[in-house]
């Protein structure tokens, strides 16, 4: 049920009082009607009333979270455009509002001239009918069975999470590309994970690893007798996995002779064991990858063109590490917690400058080179923490020194609801903040000096969330842990001090 007037419909779905004021607000800008919610459960009634054309919708709210509400939004109101609002950057909410059928999603906090264009796009996609069919079906995959552990919330690594979001559903072979270490197993597992064959075999297979006289017989099987070796018969791996998803890996290295069976393989959907005449329907879908330029081999006729354009149909190429090094505190801190869950031991952090000379290096092996640079940096540290004397000399000499630090990951007082966003940039912010002991002039007077002074000398950089988060505390101690109390007293909403004890820990 679309409204019928020609005056657009929007709904906001967030329960974040706050919030829904400021897009109410920006949304003046337009002429519409806007209308909101305050929980997922609401949102469902207030669509089903009022059948608006497009839907924000936050991801994270108490009750139904928002790929819930998705879900139930994209049965009940088909052509309503959803945005969901993520506050945290991760891979998996992006993938899920992809698949899930979202028209588009945009981390919080945004810009209001970010969010209106989106919502420009999404009432010129409603109006648009041809969409109707659109939506990427959601049967098969549960959001617990999403395989998390790919991080990156530069836009190069949220756009390939989104197409993982958009190939994952159908059977379209997908050729993963990319620099050596940048992450391209991780990808194609990430496609099988959210495909609907999901409950099907995986194999994966390196064509790099088996020689040129093996790999038709791994691929395809062979006939007992069929050549010396061959004393007993094999299924090949196409067999092996029928129904499922394979992943040729390196496939640029291999043969021509096999590039045409594969070809036969894909087009025909039927294999031929090695000295049999008889064909065996297969049904497989196909990933692949490799860092080897193809278009080149091509070229050079090292690479079959037909297969390579068989392959093609969906390219998904990885951005190298130092194309987003906003990307590597997240990376640093998703491997720390990794090795301190493998090794069942604390977490161990890592200093703002030796992080900053992370962020300025070059990573010539990409994701692959920075687990085993972290890796080998919690082994080389004495304490806690990793410090900039536990780097390899050899990095340090790459960046040519050591300057002053990079702010944490989500450093930044506004976006506190965003943990897993990354720092904006690399530059240092150092310079604009006043020195520890530079004069403060606050109402406050003296007091207020020395705390600031103490908050610099404790964190030097981050001090904003330190502070707010020592007065979330103290005001819920001193009331006793009432929330209505305690939020009224900061003047935030109940449900921004939910998200602040969340964010901080304080809950009990
Ligand atoms: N975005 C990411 N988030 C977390 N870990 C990652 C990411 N990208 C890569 N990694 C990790 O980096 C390592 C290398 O990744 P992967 O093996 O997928 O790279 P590759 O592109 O296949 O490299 P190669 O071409 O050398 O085979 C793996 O341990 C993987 O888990
Ligand atoms: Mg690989």
């Amino acid at each position: 049920m679309a409204s019928t007037s020609n005056t657009p419909t929007i709904l906001v779905i967030d329960d974040d009082d706050d919030l829904r004021y400021s897009l109410k607000r920006v949304l003046s800008a337009r002429t519409c009607n806007f209308i909101e919610a305050d929980s997922g459960e609401a949102g469902l009634q207030m669509a089903e009333q009022h059948g608006p054309d497009v839907i924000l919708l936050d991801n994270r709210m108490g009750g139904m979270s928002g790929i819930e509400a998705l879900q139930h939004l994209r049965g009940a109101n088909p052509n309503a455009m959803i945005i969901l609002m993520t506050a945290y950057g991760t891979t998996q909410t992006t993938i899920e509002a992809m698949k899930f059928g979202a028209f588009d999603y945009i981390m919080k906090p945004f810009d209001p001239k970010k969010i209106l264009s989106l919502i420009d796009s999404a009432l010129a996609a409603s109006s648009d009918l041809v969409r109707a069919n659109q939506g990427v079906k959601s049967e098969g995959v549960s959001a617990e069975e999403i395989e998390g552990g790919i991080i990156g919330s530069s836009s190069a690594m949220q756009a390939v999470f989104k197409m993982i979001g958009q190939v994952a559903a159908s059977d379209v072979t997908v050729m993963v590309t990319g620099e050596s270490g940048t992450g391209k197993e991780l990808i194609a597992r990430a496609i099988f994970k959210n495909s609907l064959r999901a409950q099907k075999p995986y194999i994966a297979v390196n064509c790099a690893a088996i020689p040129d006289n093996l790999i038709e017989s791994e691929l395809f099987g062979h006939e007992k007798g069929s050549f010396t070796g061959a004393t007993t018969q094999r299924i090949g791996k196409f067999e092996l996995c029928d129904g499922g998803t394979i992943f040729l890996d390196e496939i640029g290295d291999m043969a021509l002779a096999t590039q045409t069976k594969i070809l036969r393989a894909l087009q025909e959907g039927e294999i031929q064991r090695v000295g049999s005449s008889e064909t065996v329907k297969v049904d497989v879908r196909l990933l692949a990858a490799t860092n080897k330029p193809l278009e080149a081999m091509v070229q050079e006729k090292t690479f079959r063109e037909d297969l390579y354009y068989r392959l093609n149909v969906v390219r998904i190429q990885l951005p190298p590490l130092r194309e987003r090094l906003e990307d590597v505190p997240l990376l640093v801190d998703f491997v720390l917690k990794r090795l301190a869950r493998d090794s069942k031991a604390a977490t161990k952090a890592i200093s703002p400058e030796a992080m900053a000379v992370l962020s300025k290096y070059t990573w010539p092996g990409n994701v692959r080179e920075l687990e085993n640079l972290i890796y080998r940096s919690a082994v080389m540290a004495q304490g806690d923490t990793i410090l900039i004397k536990d780097l390899p000399q050899e990095l340090l000499s790459a960046v040519g020194g050591v300057d002053a630090p990079a702010p944490p990951v989500g450093d930044n007082f506004l976006n506190i609801d965003d943990r897993a966003q990354s720092v904006e940039s690399t530059e240092v912010p150092h310079a604009e903040v006043p020195a520890a002991d530079a004069p403060v002039s606050m109402p406050f007077g003296e007091p207020f000096a020395e705390v600031y002074k103490q908050l610099r000398e404790a964190h030097g950089t981050n001090i904003l969330q330190h502070a707010e988060r020592e007065i979330i505390k103290r005001t819920l101690e001193d009331v006793g842990g009432k929330q209505v109390k305690a939020a009224e007293i900061l003047g935030i909403t109940r449900a921004t001090l939910r998200k602040r004890i969340d964010q901080y820990d304080l809950g009990k």
